[in-house]
């Protein structure tokens, strides 16, 4: 692969520098100047971290759980001292600091602390200021890329601190990605869109000149060229995140985080050949980011895109070139929840619809719109289907169904209220129903079932980390807890979440927080597993924070759209 040029940024602020290039490690990455972003982050603007009506509770029902006063750092305590708890008179009891003695209900746990620990460890710096936190710190395998900081990894870390009134960090890592989203991104000799947000970025010290600078990576140096499509929404999501938790506007408010959120939007809303809202992708644009059949409009992709363009037009502001954007995502949301709700969902009666599909029908009135063959329904979905619940297939587009269960997909569908109430609760009837299954002994498959034998080998490309019942193919990853807790509690069902919580405690400090575990039922550390992974770290606090202060889910979560109510019947998708 050619080295790539920093030269020629599409605002023309970044000045390489030659010699340093010549220094790095990993000459297809680029390097960033950062004096913009420094001169940002010198600059300290007023954060208001009082809770207040923030502005998207303007615009949405608020959660009927009443806000809690303002948080203390408890967790800042925990610096100096491995067990953060022991010598506290005043507790954190759910969302408020009381200074009075422990109230029975809330025990923290004892790994509680040294999850925090864990967490400030992993912390990167950048100039003096903390931008990231490092995807995995374990000196035990080779680092591969995970000495870098993951956009889609940092959400957990963002959220942990977020939640424990230490919004800094957070808002360092929004401006200094916005920025790595300004320069000129290449693979070889092609140019990637304007909006294209990193997967992952580094802090390179140079100690002669004891100057930081930074790498980002956008897929040019990901292993098999995957595309980050994720990462942009998660941008959003985070943004809105910090927006609702520190009441605090001006970051979304400034012109550079504007114009990002637009780029975006500009990315994913471009008009081209598709027949279908959902977002087009190539395999591993996601947290799987390797081949896994995950090609074509992936559920969890499509739940990312509704929850961003739900979060940018609460972030939008309603100026000239705001409002164009405003429209067209206003139209595509009405679109994509119609799609999604109709054709990806699936429970016991539309699976028997699809068993009885016709096949080959032409013209509106077709039922088996994408031509779906009965035959292709696999075996496993029969038993895996309970009576009682439901969940979003894992992809759909002409004569494929992809019948897999995959939980992000499935949990930010619940947060983002792309699912209705009843398909929210029918998610979780399914989760309890297939707890076996989905959570084992260890919480949470990824996806499920694994890819064996002859489709592992055709659909995976015979990848070794991606064996059965490992890694992306049914392995279990404890990161996953923070949104499955999430969705617990929006959907009524914190009752849910705790069992795994409690499952998930019994090992991770013991096992030092591995990245994933293998095998049916999760019992086994991952065969390449990192560990001190940072997002099971942070996903576990998150975890627990929001179980025991509900209040914290506003800042991932979004009441349903009224106005994108009643859903549409299946055979009215015509006349919409
Ligand atoms: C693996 C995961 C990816 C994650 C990265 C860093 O590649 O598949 O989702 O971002 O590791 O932890």
């Amino acid at each position: 692969m050619a080295p790539t040029t920093t030269e020629g940024t599409s605002n023309g602020s970044a000045k390489p520098n030659n010699e340093e290039q010549q220094q790095q490690p990993a000459p297809s990455l680029f390097e960033i100047d950062d004096s913009d972003l420094t001169r940002l982050l010198e600059k300290p603007r007023p954060v208001n971290i009082e809770r207040k009506r923030s502005f998207d509770e303007r615009s949405f029902s608020e959660m009927s759980i009443t806000m809690s006063p303002p948080r203390n750092n408890f967790y800042r305590m925990s610096e100096n001292s491995s067990r953060a708890f022991d010598n506290l008179d005043g507790v954190y009891s759910p969302g408020r600091w009381t200074g009075t003695p422990r109230s029975g209900y809330f025990e923290p746990h004892p790994i509680v602390g040294d999850a925090w620990e864990a967490l400030r460890r992993s912390m990167v710096n950048f100039r003096g200021q903390p931008v990231g936190t490092i995807a995995a710190l374990d000196n035990s395998s080779e680092d591969l890329n995970y000495d870098q900081v993951f956009v889609r990894d940092f959400v957990p870390s963002a959220l942990a601190f977020l939640m424990n009134g230490e919004p800094e960090i957070v808002k360092n890592f929004l401006l200094k990605t916005v920025f790595l989203q300004s320069r000129e991104k290449k693979v070889d000799n092609f140019k990637l869109g304007e909006g294209v947000m990193p997967a992952s970025f580094k802090v390179l010290h140079d100690p002669v000149r004891n100057i930081d600078t930074i790498l980002a990576d956008y897929g040019e140096s990901a292993i098999g060229r995957v595309a980050p499509v994720d990462s942009g929404f998660w941008w959003i999501i985070l943004l809105r995140a910090y927006t609702k938790s520190t009441g605090d506007t001006s970051l979304a408010e400034m012109p550079e985080c504007q114009r990002g959120i637009r780029l975006i939007m500009t990315l994913c809303l471009s008009e081209g050949f598709d027949t279908f809202p959902t977002l087009l992708c190539a395999d591993g644009c996601c947290m799987i980011d390797r081949r896994m059949g995950v090609y074509g409009y992936p559920i969890e992709i499509q739940a990312l895109f509704f929850m961003a363009l739900r979060c940018a037009l609460l972030l939008l502001k309603r100026d000239c070139e705001g409002n164009d954007c405003i429209d067209r995502i206003v139209k595509r949301l009405h679109a994509l929840s119609f799609h999604m709700r109709s054709y990806f969902w699936l429970d016991i009666k539309q699976l028997n619809d699809i068993y009885r599909y016709k096949t080959e029908e032409y013209s509106h009135t077709a039922v088996n719109k994408f031509n779906v063959i009965p035959d292709s329904l696999p075996d496993w979905v029969f038993d895996f289907m309970p009576t009682r619940g439901g969940y979003f297939i894992g992809n759909v587009s002409p004569a494929k169904m992809d019948f897999r269960w995959f939980c992000l997909g499935n949990c930010v569908a619940i947060l983002s209220s792309l699912a209705t109430p009843e398909q929210s609760s029918a998610i979780m009837d399914l989760i309890e129903s297939r707890w076996g299954e989905l959570v084992g002994e260890m919480p949470l498959k990824i996806c499920y079932p694994a890819m064996e034998s002859h489709e592992w080998r055709i659909v995976t490309g015979c990848d070794p980390k991606n064996t059965s019942w490992s890694y992306h193919n049914g392995g279990s990853w404890p990161v996953l807890i923070w949104l499955l807790t999430a969705a617990c509690i929006k959907a009524g069902r914190p009752q849910i979440a705790k069992r795994a919580i409690e499952l998930a405690e019994s090992r991770l400090l013991m096992d030092q927080w591995p990245e994933y575990y293998d095998g049916k039922l999760g019992r086994f550390i991952g065969k390449q597993a990192r560990k001190n992974q940072t997002w099971s770290i942070a996903g576990y606090l998150v975890a627990k924070m929001m179980l025991e202060d509900p209040s914290h889910l506003g800042m991932i979560s979004l009441e349903e759209d009224k106005q994108m109510k009643p859903q549409m019947k299946r055979s009215a998708s015509w006349v919409c």
